[in-house]
């Protein structure tokens, strides 16, 4: 049978993507807005090939390859959101409270629906999808307490081939009736979810501790001999977040020296931990997170509209913690990863710490996928890389199209970029060199 040249094509899988390519081969030094780590590519070709990335080049590729002329857009990596709760999309941008008020009134409520396959399936589903028309192609997710709801979540991610890391979430006390579980069928739950998700294609499981408000001891010593009996594991969890949580934990938990030291107590810091907040945080704290290569997962939508505090990154960074940016939908307001570091700048701002485009965009791609250990397979532009990929319209509507024919440089551009642009921005998003979603 003869092929025609566009089958052909189509069955090597090679697609060259043209527009202006930026990624980070290295870490920008935090500040420095001429920075070596930067790779911008003008007006260039994305060689894709069987899902992964095999080069750049300046001219057009023959016809061997399916052309996308994005031509004045501009090409990223996909984002890592490496915090975000995917049942948390129906209580998004809900009034008047704090973190635990918050909890009972509204998040509570909501995860108790998941309880039902059908709701959890439809509800994985939209949220999947959501991210990708935020332009995020890989998550650290938290699902609910309900094993279904972890399943769906999985079976989602899979069916749109996206890099997902998430576990039935752990909580058998402080919470109500129909989003407890308990020690043993918690474990069990776990163990056969690990069997079937984790290293399955794209998918990881991580060990998900809700906050140690909501696990008892024995839960939390049984979560710590998971991880110590699977190092590939990544574990997940809330630190330091609010005020009256702190001074709960420290309730809870008298013999703590910390509430970090809650977790680090029972092995559940380790390089695959991931912990969201870590606002109210002492020294002793960030070096414990260095030295165990865990990461904190900077939240700044959420920590502002739930009223939670003010992240002091600079600390982190003069410790050595890995830091990456996340959303926590439904605490924060949007999937957006701009908004996300758009407000990441201004939090760190109040606090006489400015937040470099550079910096910003790495963290929420290369920085998060190397954090993740994940670097082989995700956050750049390098050859062997699997193709997951966002297009972007540089300016939409007539205030960010006035503002991108004043910049004057490059450093400037990405910044007026990043603090005006959303997923309204979004030209199409590509997952393992398919394209997944287009407006
Ligand atoms: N701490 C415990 N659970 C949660 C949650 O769902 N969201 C946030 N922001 N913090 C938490
Ligand atoms: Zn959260």
């Amino acid at each position: 049978m003869i092929e025609t040249t566009d089958a052909a094509v189509r069955a090597a899988g090679r697609h060259a993507l043209r527009g202006d390519l930026l990624d980070f081969p290295s870490q920008p030094v935090w500040g420095e807005l001429d920075s070596d780590a930067v790779r911008f590519l003008p007006d260039h070709w994305l060689l894709i090939e069987q899902g992964r990335i095999v080069g750049t080049q300046a001219e057009a590729p023959d016809d061997s390859w399916m052309r996308h002329d994005h031509r004045g857009c501009l090409i990223l990596p996909g984002f890592i959101d490496t915090h975000v709760h995917a049942p948390q999309l129906d209580v998004i941008a809900s009034f008047g409270t704090e973190l635990l008020d918050w909890l009972n009134t509204y998040t509570f409520p909501a995860e108790q629906r998941y309880a039902d396959p059908l709701i959890a399936r439809q509800g994985a589903e939209r949220f999947m999808d959501a991210l990708l028309a935020h332009g995020t192609t890989a998550a650290v997710v938290f699902p609910t307490v309900h094993k279904v709801a972890a399943q769906a979540l999985f079976e989602a991610a899979q069916a749109r081939g996206m890099r997902l890391i998430a576990g039935k979430v752990l909580m058998d006390r402080h919470a109500p009736e129909g989003l407890r579980d308990d020690v043993a069928q918690a474990e069990r739950d776990c163990v056969d979810l690990i069997d079937r998700f984790h290293g399955r294609g794209r998918l990881a499981y991580a060990v998900t501790v809700r906050f140690a408000p909501t696990s008892t001891p024995a839960q939390l010593a049984m979560a710590g001999a998971l991880c110590r009996a699977d190092a590939s594991l990544y574990m997940q969890t809330h630190v330091a977040e609010n005020r009256a949580e702190v001074a709960w934990v420290a309730q809870l938990f008298p013999d703590a020296r910390s509430y970090l030291d809650v977790y680090d107590r029972e092995g559940l810091l380790h390089p695959k931990a991931v912990l969201a907040h870590g606002i109210w945080l002492d020294d002793a704290d960030r070096q414990a997170l260095a030295g165990r290569g865990a990461q904190l997962a900077f939240c700044p939508s959420s920590n502002l509209f739930l009223g939670s505090g003010l992240f002091d990154w600079g600390a982190a960074r003069r410790a050595g913690v890995q830091v990456s940016a996340a959303s926590d939908v439904g605490g924060g307001t949007s999937l957006s990863m701009q908004k996300t570091l758009a407000d990441a700048y201004k939090v760190q701002s109040l606090q006489g710490q400015r937040l470099d485009a550079w910096s910003a965009l790495y963290t929420a791609t290369h920085g998060a996928a190397k954090a993740l250990g994940l670097d082989g397979e995700i956050g750049h532009f390098g050859r062997g890389a699997v193709a997951d990929v966002c297009v972007w319209h540089w300016a939409v509507g007539g205030v960010a199209q006035a503002r991108m024919e004043r910049v004057r440089n490059l450093h400037e551009k990405v910044f007026a970029w990043l603090t005006l642009s959303d997923e309204r921005n979004l030209v199409s998003a590509w997952v393992a060199g398919r394209e997944r979603f287009r407006p």
